[in-house]
């Protein structure tokens, strides 16, 4: 039985969420990127819930959400000085930093690595639950594996109704990407996932961050060094194809033509970057609801967020570009 509280209508369950995550329980609840699941982080029994729930593969690694900085120290074996300038910058907020683990972090977490990945959100819901939990949460998208992750509460209660204790409804996450991801734990600095904070954010606190080669191509050789980037998620049950932006509205047109001659139904997308960030996701979920068999959506540049975009997008696609 899973019991859900909306944080616009429910009397305050800030207390009653805290128990049920000291009592190795599992919380939704939303995150200013998108909805997390999560569970105590230095429990092997409530972390191992977590797997069970999404049916994700036991070797991607969890991210630790924290709301105080002095959770660090206890969760990692030292945080370099350099890799304080992103935390002053950046925390709280949509920045995932990958440190040298501590020997209080469990296996289940980091799938075995000698890192550990920790953010400290923003999200006013987010920091409340893990406040009232007093405990470091483990907590990866709150998606069924395979599916994109959740943005709307309705995504949320569709996927885990019955499968976790609590879900925490708060309608609509501000950003609609997961978190950027960064590894601080080797020189040099390396982006392993973009997100709404951009690389060029990133450039002006360090100007060499290595780029992780995965991000916009598949490769057969490169493994990417976030375990989780290797996985076709994100994507609908509907065929995804990225149509350059390069093609002229006629030729576009065209190929949008030519997929409707197979006698398959086609949605086309030709949004602004910053637009396709907060929507992305929905509008893949969307897409199935809507029966399409294909969904085109015109490219954009990979410059700000747009980079996150292109990585989502190009996965959903397997890199397909028309
Ligand atoms: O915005 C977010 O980050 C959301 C919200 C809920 O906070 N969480 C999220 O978690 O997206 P998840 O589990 O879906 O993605 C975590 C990513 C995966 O690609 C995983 O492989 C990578 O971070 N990761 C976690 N620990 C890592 C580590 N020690 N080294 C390298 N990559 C790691
Ligand atoms: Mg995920």
């Amino acid at each position: 039985m899973t019991i859900h509280y909306r944080v616009a209508d429910d009397a305050p369950f800030y207390d009653a969420v805290g128990e049920v995550l000291r009592n190795d329980g599992t919380v939704i609840f939303p995150t200013e990127t998108v909805y997390g699941l999560g569970a105590n982080g230095l429990s092997t029994a409530a972390v191992k819930k977590i797997f069970a729930a999404k049916g994700r593969p036991a070797d991607n690694p969890l991210i630790l959400h924290i709301a105080a900085r002095d959770w660090l120290e206890r969760l990692t074996s030292g945080v370099p000085e350099r890799a304080m300038r992103f935390i002053e910058a950046f925390w709280p907020g949509p920045l995932t930093l990958i440190f040298e683990r501590s020997d209080i972090v469990p296996d289940v977490v980091t799938a075995g690595l000698a890192t550990v990945a920790i953010r400290m959100p923003s999200d006013p819901v987010a920091r409340a639950v893990i406040e009232a939990a007093g405990l470091p949460i483990a907590a990866p998208s709150a998606n069924l594996s395979g599916k994109p992750s959740p943005t709307k509460a309705e995504h949320v209660l569709a996927d885990m109704m019955g499968k976790v204790d609590v879900i925490v409804t708060a309608g609509d996450v501000k950003h609609g990407l997961e978190s950027t991801v960064l590894d601080v734990s080797k020189e040099p600095y390396t982006l392993l996932r973009p997100g709404t904070i951009t690389l060029e954010q990133l450039l002006k606190i360090a100007p060499d961050i290595a780029f992780d080669e995965t991000l916009l191509k598949k490769s057969k050789l490169v493994q990417p060094r976030a375990p989780g980037m290797k996985y076709r998620h994100y994507a609908p049950n509907a065929e995804v194809y990225v149509i350059d932006r390069a093609h002229t509205p006629l030729e576009i047109e065209s190929i949008l033509d030519a997929e409707r001659a197979k006698g398959k139904s086609v949605q086309y997308v030709d949004m602004a970057a910053e637009d396709l960030a907060g929507q992305l996701f929905a509008i893949f979920r969307n897409a199935d609801d809507a029966g399409y068999d294909v969904v085109c959506v015109k490219s954009v540049a990979t410059d700000g967020v747009g980079l996150a975009v292109m990585n989502r997008l190009l996965k959903a696609a397997d890199y397909k570009i028309l």
